[in-house]
């Protein structure tokens, strides 16, 4: 069994890649982090991609390479960044950078798998979301965006790669104990209440295996996602006391302490 994770280097990722390995699966890692890559390829003898996948050029190149070498019976489009703060003060760059990690990268490094026969039929693609899909998320509008487009691109080409017996599958993590959660939710928020992301792997294991449409990790998490389109308001007014208003309180004291 061959298997693709992009941001197995760390978080999700790296417990997803943990699962594939103990199974006897042959892994293949992106990921832009060499310092936590090579300690996991010795131990593990899987290969990563060092690639930073907010450059064009770079996911190209690998888009390339993989499009040359053997086929995959899984692709997990994990990574993702984000940058929070309110969308009118933010730094357009980063905002480019999240758009180009979380929707460009996966779109781009599945048109050269799937243009050259690299998903075996049978396999399955996994497109890592968010709850964001169904709950939103002030003061990370630009994340939002990009994890709606990701969720809406695998819906549609599902129904497309059907007949090709490939399975897509979209995965919604809540809130999950990475250093993903902790650098970007408010200052002081309790990492406590966040998923192990040996949980979140296992769900979406499961849910590859089982071949699901759809993967929403934890009964928590989908209890809000279940909620989330249906009280909008209450979401709203939930997100904005839990997320925006600490976010702007953490944005003010920065700038106090700039002064
Ligand atoms: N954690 C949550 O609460 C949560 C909730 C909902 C959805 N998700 C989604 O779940 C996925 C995994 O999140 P996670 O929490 O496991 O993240 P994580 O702990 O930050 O791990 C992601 C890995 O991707 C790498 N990465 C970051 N930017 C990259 C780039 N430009 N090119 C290549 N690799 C890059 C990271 O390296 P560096 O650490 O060096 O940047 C890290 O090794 C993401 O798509 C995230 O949006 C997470």
């Amino acid at each position: 069994m061959r298997v693709l994770i992009t941001g197995a280097a760390d978080g999700i990722g790296k417990a997803l890649l943990e699962l594939y390995v103990a199974r006897g699966a042959e892994v293949v890692g992106v990921d832009v982090d060499a310092e936590r890559a090579a300690p996991l390829e010795h131990e593990h003898g899987v290969t990563f991609e060092l690639v930073d996948l907010s450059d064009r050029e770079a996911v190209d190149a690998l888009a390339a390479k993989l499009a040359e070498g053997d086929a995959f019976d899984v692709v997990v489009h994990n990574a993702g960044i984000s940058c929070v703060g309110r969308f009118a003060r933010s730094d357009l760059d980063a905002q480019r950078a999240v758009h180009a990690v979380n929707l460009e990268a996966p779109l781009v490094l599945t048109a050269a798998l799937l243009g050259t026969d690299r998903v075996r039929a049978g396999g399955s693609i996994a497109f890592v979301s968010s709850l964001s899909h169904q709950v939103g998320y002030p003061g990370a509008a630009v994340y939002a965006a990009t994890k709606d487009g990701l969720a809406s691109y695998a819906r549609s080409l599902s129904v497309a790669l059907a007949p090709k017996r490939i399975h897509v599958l979209r995965v919604f993590p809540g809130p999950t104990r990475t250093v993903h959660a902790a650098r970007y939710a408010p200052k002081g928020s309790d990492a406590s209440k966040r998923m192990p992301p040996e949980r979140t792997a296992k769900a979406i294991v499961r849910a590859i295996d089982r071949r699901k449409r759809v993967c929403v990790p934890g009964f928590g998490t989908r209890l809000i996602a279940g909620l989330g389109p249906k009280l909008p308001r209450l979401m709203d007014r939930t997100m904005r006391k839990a997320i925006l208003e600490p976010l702007d309180r953490d944005a003010a004291s920065k700038r106090q302490r700039r002064a």
